[in-house]
């Protein structure tokens, strides 16, 4: 049994840091949404301000009784001049960490999501020959945050959707189950050297560090007489950093709907189903696409630790928020019965925060006030945190 096996099941909520922190001004985010003719409808702005409110944030985590955070660090806070590493933000950092134990919280930072410093992506971002090392010098920085008692990290979030960015608008405008672009292979071949070159350096100099990526694993489903044409469909949009998975400590599973796949003029394609509600970004509201994407994930994977670091529903019905999440639990249980290997779920989101360009969908567990920055629970926190204490409980 490996070291993430033996832990107490994780049960966590997460944020993004360029969702949720606010004035991230050095990011390319933050060019791209103020830049005049932007095609994003609202720019970041102040977003939740977590960047000073973040001690509320965690509050809410620890008082629900769930046991772990997964949340932001922003690399173009840490070095927003090429060159430049601000010791004053390592060190915020590292107070989120030491604040996150004093609650008794397992912080899982998450190393880039999505944003980059503006400087990095003008000079070409992923696609300039030194990206790598120029994101290890980064990772390299941050060690003084990860080294505090950090047992899990999550390199890269979404490695397949941010190589989906090059050619779709944004994250979040329904293509999830209106059928994915094809990643860039040139991205998502850097992203897969990215994670590896990470792993492997936080292997070294922090051993004790269990790394892994949140890739986006969406339940495709092969339709009748499409089965030949499937894994075609499948492999460039998340199989291949499945497998590229295979030696990592655990693998983030991140999942929000499922996806059916078609066979039209001998060619995969997602099949829309009309009938289905669907949330507020559009996504079909079918909740057991976890249980489908563990279990396929499974099968690439086969007993590597899997850890739900993202899922959740886009509504302004907290009810209904707490029926998707039910029902998405009851399929993970399902689907560790059926013997895959699932430590630990993390809601996607603790907060109502900025999606990519609106701030229309509500993926919150917690409301938050645009004018005032207050916090409100909604009853789903309380709910989930109520879960996770019956079923640690249990074990
Ligand atoms: C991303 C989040 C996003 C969420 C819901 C994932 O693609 O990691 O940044 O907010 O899904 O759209």
């Amino acid at each position: 049994m490996t070291a993430a096996e033996s832990v107490a099941f994780l049960w966590g909520a997460t944020t993004g840091a360029h969702q949720t922190e606010g004035n991230n001004t050095m990011s390319d985010w933050w060019q791209r949404e103020t830049s005049p003719g932007s095609p994003l409808p609202s720019p970041s702005g102040d977003a939740a301000d977590s960047y000073h409110r973040w001690r509320e944030d965690m509050d809410l985590v620890a008082d629900s009784g769930l046991t772990d955070y997964r949340f932001g660090i922003e690399w173009a806070r840490i070095e927003p001049a090429d060159g430049f590493i601000s010791l004053a933000e390592v060190d915020h950092y590292r107070r989120m960490v030491a604040g996150a134990f004093e609650r008794g919280l397992r912080p899982m930072p998450t190393l880039f999501h999505f944003t980059v410093p503006a400087w990095f992506a003008a000079s070409g971002g992923w696609h300039r020959d030194d990206a790598v090392p120029r994101f290890l010098r980064y990772v390299e920085a941050i060690l003084p945050v990860l080294s505090d008692g950090v047992e899990r990290v999550e390199t890269i979030n979404e490695p397949n959707i941010y190589a989906v960015l090059a050619s779709s608008s944004r994250p979040g405008d329904g293509s999830l189950s209106r059928g994915l672009p094809v990643p860039d292979p040139q991205l998502s071949a850097k992203m897969i050297a990215a994670h590896d070159a990470v792993r492997d350096f936080l292997r070294d100099r922090l051993p004790q560090i269990q790394s892994g990526w949140g890739i986006s694993v969406q339940d495709y489903q092969a339709a009748e007489g499409a089965e030949d044409v499937f894994h075609d469909y499948v492999w460039p949009r998340d199989e291949v950093f499945l497998e590229a998975s295979k030696g990592d400590d655990w693998v983030g599973i991140q999942t929000y709907t499922r996806g059916v796949i078609g066979k039209v003029d001998g060619l995969p394609q997602p099949l829309i189903n009309d009938r289905s509600p669907v949330t507020q970004t559009g996504w079909e509201d079918y909740p057991r696409a976890l249980g489908g994407a563990l279990k396929r994930a499974a099968d690439v994977l086969g007993g590597v630790p899997l850890i739900v670091t993202e899922n959740g529903i886009a509504t302004d019905d907290d009810e209904r928020r707490i029926a998707f999440t039910e029902a998405a639990l009851q399929s993970l249980w399902e689907a560790k019965a059926d013997g895959v290997n699932v430590a630990g779920y993390f809601h996607w989101s603790l907060l109502d925060n900025y999606e990519w360009g609106t701030f229309g969908p509500r993926f919150g567990l917690v409301s938050v006030d645009r004018v005032t920055f207050q916090r409100t629970a909604k009853p789903s926190l309380a709910w989930l945190g109520a879960k996770a204490k019956e079923r640690l409980d249990e074990h």
